[in-house]
């Protein structure tokens, strides 16, 4: 496994590679890797001859006074499991090397990267976008990979693909669980032992709605029984719960006709967890 910090390097592997007729995937990460990007290296590798990773954590995405100094970080172990995983080349760039003094331009979706997780953190998509388009155009890859569980963050990436002609493919991957539910994030280690037993009400909460989702009841009755069934847990702080339409995040609120998704974001002490479930009627 190629381990590059260059750009210039990233691009002089690919193009060998590319030059021997090989395909590339991408699996973008901001590291401390668990299962569930291992399940994205998993992907990339059934999608094409090569598979690239790239870890960053990218500040451009992360708000004042967000966790991004906090962010927990273990390269060489993220190095082992790729390397165990087969991965052919890290990209593990410093942060001069992607945004050198003077950068002026970044790349914004408009209305579905200001709602929801958007109004939570603002910002926070405009510095994926710009990221996520800058590793498209160092690494060039026929495909990349990202996790359902950012589900907002997936439809946005979609979005700025068509919207941009970029000319890659996007897969998503369903998200890993833990044996009682709880979706993995790199951000599960910050949580104290009371809130890691107390946070599996995320994926409870949504199991029961998935459920519920097929008896005839309206998004809004349903988003009420989520919003309400979390609030209750006294150490859950809900920042969203939401019930869009999977495929464009628009809001719904009369009975579900077509697949939905539920959106939760919920703080536990410092931490916030995401989750989500798409459930047909
Ligand atoms: O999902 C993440 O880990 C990040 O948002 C990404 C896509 C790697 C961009 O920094």
């Amino acid at each position: 496994m190629q381990v590059f910090t260059t750009k210039a390097a990233v691009r002089d592997s690919v193009r060998d590679w590319r030059a021997a007729g090989q395909s590339v995937a991408l699996v973008p990460t901001m590291g401390y890797l668990h299962r569930g990007h291992m399940a994205l290296v998993e992907r990339a590798k059934a999608q094409a001859d090569r598979v690239v990773t790239s870890i960053f954590v990218n500040p451009l995405q992360f708000g004042p006074g967000e966790d991004l100094a906090t962010y927990p970080r273990d390269a060489d172990r993220d190095l082992a499991m790729l390397r165990d995983a087969g991965v052919d080349g890290v990209f593990l760039p410093s942060v001069e090397e992607v945004y050198p003094p003077g950068a002026q331009t970044i790349v914004e979706t408009t209305d579905l990267a200001r709602m929801l997780i958007g109004k939570l953190r603002p910002g926070h998509f405009r510095g994926v976008t710009t990221v996520v388009t800058k590793l498209f155009n160092i690494v060039q890859p026929d495909v990349a990979v990202f996790g359902e569980k950012d589900y907002q963050q997936l439809c946005i990436i979609r979005q700025m693909v068509r919207d941009l002609d970029m000319p890659l493919r996007i897969e998503g991957v369903p998200t890993v669980r833990e044996a009682d539910g709880l979706a993995l994030s790199s951000r599960n280690v910050r949580l104290t032992p009371e809130d890691r037993a107390a946070a599996v009400i995320l994926s409870q909460s949504l199991f029961a709605a998935e459920e519920m989702a097929k008896t005839g009841i309206t998004a809004s009755r349903l988003r009420a029984w989520v919003a309400a069934n979390i609030q209750a847990n006294p150490r859950a702080d809900l920042q969203s719960a939401d019930i869009r339409d999977a495929a464009t995040l628009a809001s719904i609120s009369g009975p579900l006709q077509r697949p939905a998704v539920i959106l939760l974001a919920v703080r536990f002490g410092k931490v916030l967890l995401i989750d989500q479930r798409v459930v047909t009627p």
